[in-house]
């Protein structure tokens, strides 16, 4: 598509533009993103200076609450030699005069290479992505997907257990609302690990996507009860019951502060196994978690740097250096 006053990519174009699922990325690419951030450890930790996105402009678009997600793109942009603007604070953008999504994109579109966006509409990153020329990458759209939050959550269990096959993998708390579990699920189905979801019954994983996961082969549980299920698992993936997505208070507060993981509850775990979290947590891990051996939580907010570092030199057509390269 080529219409007035649009660029048009050149060289170099990847196949695949934006992210907005993970279906969106095959397993070899999943594989070779890790890959890549793997290799991006050194530039996270300001070890090493890589400007391989120099000249690159990140469009951050957060029209909802966000600390890691929007920080971690900026981090990884800047470590890279790139620049970033941001939306900053939505009341004081033209959402409020009414502006649409189409037209902010279209706008961003002409500034920015790329831009990730989080918006609290299920669907707004696909739209985006149709309205845009640049890369879109889907930072979380409402009760739907996370795919780059996947990323780094894979990166994690990989670094932990050394691959992502043949696991045993409880998600638990926030099943119907919680987008990470939606994208994290999907893509740990198609590495043929199984799943525990572990949910009251109100916020049971969407049957839609149980059957999704259920027709691509998954092993799959369903159960409320988290403390049976500790011993068996090789990564507990607690989530925050998202407060901001229930229809009513009334609501919210049946299922609110429903699992509360605490160190002794950790005391017949496998010693391998480890407990994440998206964050932000409220009260799902007790503080006493984060002491012990199994805690991954804050290495798994770092690691959002490696793996949006990987993603955006893939989505911008910058190859990352193997080795010593
Ligand atoms: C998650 C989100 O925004 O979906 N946070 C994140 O990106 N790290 C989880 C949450 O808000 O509970």
């Amino acid at each position: 598509m080529n219409k007035v006053g649009r660029r048009t990519r050149g060289y170099g174009e990847p196949m695949e533009s934006d992210l907005i699922t993970m279906a969106d990325l095959t397993n070899e690419e999943i594989l070779s993103l890790l890959d890549d951030a793997e290799e991006l450890l050194p530039v996270a930790h300001g070890e090493r200076y890589l400007p391989l996105l120099q000249g690159k402009l990140l469009a951050n678009m957060f029209f909802e609450p966000s600390t890691r997600t929007r920080m971690s793109f900026e981090t990884a942009m800047k470590r890279l030699g790139g620049d970033v603007v941001n939306l900053g604070d939505v009341k004081s953008s033209s959402a409020v005069k009414g502006e649409t999504l189409y037209d902010t994109m279209r706008m961003v579109d002409g500034y920015c290479d790329i831009a990730a966006l989080r918006h609290p509409r299920q669907g707004a990153a696909q739209y985006a992505a149709d309205a845009c020329e640049i890369p879109i990458m889907n930072g979380g759209d409402g009760a739907g997907q996370h795919p780059t939050q996947t990323l780094l959550d894979l990166f994690t269990i990989r670094q932990a257990h050394g691959r992502l096959d043949g696991l045993n993998v409880a998600l638990v708390g926030d099943l119907r609302y919680g987008r990470t579990v939606h994208s994290l699920s999907h893509a740990l189905a198609r590495f043929n690990s199984s799943l525990v979801f572990i949910s009251p019954e109100q916020l049971r994983m969407p049957s839609e996507i149980v059957s999704d996961l259920t027709a691509m082969g998954a092993k799959i549980e369903e159960t409320s009860d988290l403390y049976g299920s500790i011993t068996d698992v090789d990564v507990i993936y607690m989530t925050r019951i998202q407060k901001e997505r229930f229809p009513d208070e009334d609501e919210y507060s049946k299922v609110a502060g429903i699992y509360k993981l605490t160190a002794p509850d950790l005391s017949g775990a496998k010693s391998e196994m480890i407990v994440m979290h998206p964050l932000p947590r409220v009260s799902e891990i007790s503080p006493d978690v984060d002491s012990t051996r199994h805690a991954r939580y804050f290495e798994q907010a770092f690691n959002g740097v490696v793996a949006r570092m990987a993603l955006m030199c893939r989505l911008l057509g910058v190859d990352v250096p193997r080795g010593d390269a």
